[in-house]
């Protein structure tokens, strides 16, 4: 990865608090600072996880940083994914602001704005990648692009892999999540085809389950 101090070092300077604006402060653990401002004049949003600096958690929070990147920086060209600009400092990731809403802030979310947001995900997951973050604050809506947003959390595993139960329960966790947001928003009750996304697979109720029973007799000893 290139590194922004690299190729643009004066514009880096003059990102600060004073000409950003806050989109998000970072509250829970490892949860960045989020802020609009501008790189030679371009809005940019960068995702600051430098209050971790000299802090033990620094090296967890680079590489929250660094596979972000490596995600964004796959699906450069991607219009539903902003582009990634870099790294900044190690702790802060660089990329273009969306404009626009979060989903299900308008009024209205019409059916193509679903539509988009279903063959956003099948489309990531046609390349290997699941999201596993899927919510209306993750997903932002501009006019007709549907862009899906933090990474934080995506998974890319190697082609022979892809095939394997957990990648394929994290894809339907992907897709269950896209279509549970449509239906809250449209009120619609599920078909048989949704019902049968959103219905967990035998083997994940029976891993659950037996997890349940693990715990309450570990708390029992
Ligand atoms: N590229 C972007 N363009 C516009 N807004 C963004 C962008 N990235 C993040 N945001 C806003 O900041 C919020 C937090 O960013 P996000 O990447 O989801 O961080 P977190 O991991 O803390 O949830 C988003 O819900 C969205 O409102
Ligand atoms: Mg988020």
């Amino acid at each position: 990865m290139t590194s922004l101090t690299l190729s643009l070092p004066c514009r880096l300077a003059a990102v600060s608090a004073d000409n950003a604006r806050l989109l998000k402060r970072g509250e829970r653990l490892l949860e960045p600072d989020v802020y609009l401002t501008c790189l030679d004049n371009v809005p940019t949003v960068m995702k600051d996880y430098s209050r971790y600096r000299r802090t033990p958690l620094a090296p967890l929070a680079r590489l929250l940083v660094r596979r972000e990147a490596r995600t964004l920086r796959r699906l450069r060209g991607w219009a539903h994914a902003p582009m990634l600009l870099g790294i900044v400092g190690g702790l802060a990731l660089a990329m273009e602001f969306v404009p626009g809403e979060p989903l299900g802030s308008q009024a209205r979310v019409d059916e193509d704005t679903f539509r988009r947001l279903r063959g956003a995900v099948v489309h990531l997951h046609a390349n290997g990648i699941t999201h596993n973050d899927l919510h209306p604050a993750n997903i932002m809506v501009d006019g007709e692009r549907v862009v899906l947003l933090d990474f934080t959390a995506s998974l890319r595993l190697p082609r022979w892999m892809r095939n394997a139960p957990l990648l394929r329960e994290l894809r339907r966790g992907d897709l269950a999540n896209a279509l549970k947001i449509e239906q809250r928003l449209t009120g619609r009750a599920p078909g048989g085809y949704t019902s049968s996304v959103l219905a967990d697979p035998r083997w994940v109720t029976a891993v659950r389950g037996g997890w349940k029973r693990l715990y309450r007799y570990l708390k029992r000893a």
